[in-house]
């Protein structure tokens, strides 16, 4: 049995993860919520599926003993590769990104969907394989971009090679002439202002905003959410805390300095 006056843990391999806390923590303004960034083993897109494993289930083992009810695995990259083999041994209730919001946007009524995402979450096809499941006609175009994540950890997003690095990407998607295009790596939306100088804004589906609708309705219908709790957040990463706060900032204010969990 979960208790619901447990925190809710938010997971990533680095600031990504901030893309999805951010819009939960708006519609769940009470609760209290413990974020991991597992920034010693970043990036987590050049791992294997076996290595993912491993690193997940130590996170998970750590959040097990801060009293959490549940976590959104706010990263594309351990969604794909592991929430199938470790969904069921923990004491919360796991809930993943990929998963959570193909329906959604399979059904949105689009005809042709590219998707932007590391080398694992693409090699896994778990969008294509998810977003088809919903709409078996849809087309999907999947395509890696190796160096955004470390782009976005690095705060270098501004700077003339990344921008040169990420038109390349795009303009490649974009011969496929896809009708939108999924921000298939929670790290990506840190870089929606540079995409949308070569492409419409609109263009781009951050799926953070269906995650958090989706966990939400779903803790609701299993009687999760705490209606007497008192907003708090705790923050621990595996490395880095430093530069967590200063790659957040572009995104989210961490108040306090992260505690250095060296699982
Ligand atoms: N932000 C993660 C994702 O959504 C992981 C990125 C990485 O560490 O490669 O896939």
């Amino acid at each position: 049995m979960i208790d619901k006056e447990g925190k809710i843990a938010f997971f990533d391999s680095g600031v990504g993860g901030l893309t999805v806390f951010d819009k939960f923590k708006k519609l769940l303004p009470k609760e209290s919520y413990v974020y991991f960034g597992d920034l010693k083993n970043s990036p987590y897109g050049a791992k294997t599926k076996s290595e993912l494993i491993v690193l997940a289930d130590k996170v998970f083992k750590f959040l097990e003993t801060k009293n959490v009810k549940a976590v959104l695995m706010a990263c594309n990259t351990t969604s794909a590769n592991v929430y199938e083999e470790l969904k069921n041994n923990y004491s919360f209730k796991v809930y993943p990104i990929i998963q959570s919001c193909a329906k959604v946007i399979a059904q949105s009524g689009i005809k042709s969907v590219g998707v932007f995402a590391t080398c694992a979450t693409i090699n896994s096809h778990a969008y294509s394989k998810e977003l088809k499941l919903h709409n078996s006609s849809l087309q999907v175009y999947e395509q890696a971009c190796p160096k955004w994540v470390e782009i976005v950890e690095k705060g270098l997003q501004n700077s003339s090679e990344s921008i040169q690095i990420i038109k390349q990407d795009l303009d490649l998607m974009l011969e496929n002439k896809p009708e939108k295009i999924i921000l298939g790596c929670t790290h990506y939306p840190y870089l929606i202002n540079i995409l949308s100088k070569f492409a419409p804004k609109d263009m781009f589906i951050d799926p953070s905003k269906f995650f958090a609708e989706f966990v939400k309705s779903d803790m609701e219908n299993l009687g999760l959410i705490n209606e007497n709790s008192t907003q708090s957040e705790e923050f621990y990463v595996s490395a880095n805390n430093k530069e967590f706060v200063s790659a957040a900032s572009v995104f989210y204010e961490v108040k306090s300095l992260p505690i250095i969990a060296d699982l």
